[in-house]
């Protein structure tokens, strides 16, 4: 039971942290509160030193009156019953006066002692009397101090000695009372202030950011828009901002379903066709074995174009498979997934193109093998066929690939010594579907090029295209 309330009283405790760290309005109450009591601080201080003073002056005013019988009179001092009641009115040791230039001792109780302070009332800088105030606050209860300042009735200059710990008292008194009273003040006024900047602030964030929890979590639904206010401060923009970033983002969500439906059914017309063609390559290879002469010379024609017609269905319906799955990387050797491409290219055995592999043995780069060999699969085969495509006569047809580390970037280059891009086709040619001048093709290779190395965090361009050839520069950053 006792482990239990112990683990309850736990958990309340890391609640309460946690929305210290975490809750905006925790925050600023506490901030609030702060500020306020150091704007009371600044007040108090000052404050201090005045209620000082006053004190002093009040005290001095008490011995002018009482000096006004007494200048009437040619003696020393006071009677000695007459100097004991003011020696108490006053709180003092000394009380003495002077004017017309004769200074005059009234009355005194002989204590003697230093006296640490001289207070003069008629020449005090504020700073000075803050100053004095606090050294006075802290001063030993019995040490004297001596004070003195013109009456503004009589002209006289009053002056006392007085012993600290009578002002003290007061002072602490005084002092007492005002923290008390500035501490309630600074409740009241950061409560105040975290009333306001609560309903201004921190309500309409925690309306904003709930409505994007909600709206996040089905933004189809139209009924989830933020509704602005009609505030015209920066929170009244930003909720107009963000109703109309949902409204966007709604009809971008719609546009890509119908997009994504659209898709969906070109790949199922694609995929029944892909099964009819199938059906008719297995007729036409029949018909080979026919002996009609005409027949003999149009089969093979027709079952090029049958296989053309299966490879494209293919390729679309790769396509519309959508994202290609995120690269598994790892380092690999670049020379031997480069030969793999060769091989099955059929270039290491071939008379009528060169293949040249000048990646240097121990080259390794940091990538999903897989979709390596399909990028360089896709480029090599595209500088083939161009090679045998066009009419290169008396020229030697060369395919070469190499690459070299550079930091932490691997640099590959595909170069060809083939006809060229033409300008029409270079513009497009990352664009799916776009690019493709042969007949056969369906311009998704160098798209899917472009797909890869993006995911890699790399990048395609070519870097040199005319009529002695072409050449594409690729970049592979390590992994971070
Ligand atoms: N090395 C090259 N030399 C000359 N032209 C090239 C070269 N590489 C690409 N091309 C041009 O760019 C076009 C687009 O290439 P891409 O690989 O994207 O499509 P494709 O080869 O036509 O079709 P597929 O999707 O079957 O690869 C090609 O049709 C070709 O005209
Ligand atoms: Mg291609």
């Amino acid at each position: 039971m006792k482990l239990e309330e112990q683990q309850q009283k736990l958990g309340i405790f890391k609640r309460l942290t946690r929305a210290v760290q975490t809750g905006l309005s925790v925050k600023l109450l506490i901030l609030t509160a702060i500020f306020v009591l150091i704007a009371e601080i600044l007040i108090f201080v000052p404050s201090i030193a005045n209620f000082r003073n006053d004190w002093l002056k009040e005290h001095l005013l008490t011995a002018e009156a009482a000096s006004i019988v007494y200048l009437d009179t040619n003696d020393l001092m006071l009677s000695e019953g007459a100097g004991k009641d003011l020696l108490e009115a006053t709180e003092a040791i000394t009380v003495a006066i002077r004017r017309d230039g004769i200074s005059r001792l009234m009355a005194t109780s002989g204590k003697t002692g230093d006296i640490t302070q001289h207070i003069d009332l008629d020449n005090s800088t504020a700073f000075g009397s803050i100053r004095s105030s606090m050294s006075m606050l802290f001063a030993e209860p019995t040490s004297q101090y001596r004070v003195f300042g013109t009456m503004r009735s009589s002209h006289a200059i009053m002056e006392l000695v007085q012993e600290a710990k009578y002002i003290q008292a007061s002072m602490w008194k005084y002092a007492r009372n005002v923290a008390f009273l500035s501490l309630l003040i600074s409740i009241f006024t950061a409560a105040l202030v975290y009333l306001a900047l609560y309903r201004l602030i921190v309500l309409p964030i925690i309306r904003i950011s709930s409505n994007m929890d909600e709206f996040s979590k089905t933004p189809q639904n139209a009924s989830l828009v933020y509704k602005p206010t009609k505030r015209l401060d920066e929170i009244g923009t930003a909720e107009k901002r963000l109703a109309a970033f949902q409204g966007d983002l709604q009809q971008t969500l719609r546009q890509r379903q119908r997009l994504a439906d659209l898709g969906l059914a070109v790949s199922k017309i694609n995929h029944d066709l892909r099964n009819i063609l199938a059906s008719a390559q297995l007729f036409s290879d029949r018909l080979t074995s026919l002996p009609d002469p005409t027949v003999q010379r149009f089969a093979p024609k027709l079952i090029k174009t049958i296989d053309r017609a299966v490879d494209y269905t293919k390729s679309v319906i790769d396509y519309g498979r959508a994202l290609e799955a995120p690269p598994k990387r790892r380092k690999l050797i670049l020379n031997v997934v480069a030969n793999d491409v060769a091989d099955l290219l059929g270039l290491e055995n071939s008379l009528a193109i060169r293949w040249r592999n000048d990646i240097p043995l121990d080259l390794q780069a940091d990538a999903d093998p897989e979709q390596l060999f399909r990028i360089l699969m896709n480029l090599c085969r595209n500088a083939q066929q161009a090679m045998i495509d066009a009419n290169l006569e008396g020229r030697d047809k060369v395919l070469t690939v190499s690459a070299e580390r550079l930091h932490n970037e691997v640099h590959i280059k595909v170069c060809d010594t083939g006809p060229g891009i033409p300008d029409h086709v270079k513009e497009k040619i990352f664009t799916p579907f776009e690019g493709s001048t042969k007949s056969g093709g369906t311009g998704l290779g160098m798209a899917i090029v472009m797909e890869l190395l993006k995911a890699h965090g790399g990048s395609i361009s070519i870097s040199k295209t005319d009529e002695t050839g072409t050449e594409f520069h690729l970049i592979i950053p390590d992994q971070a």
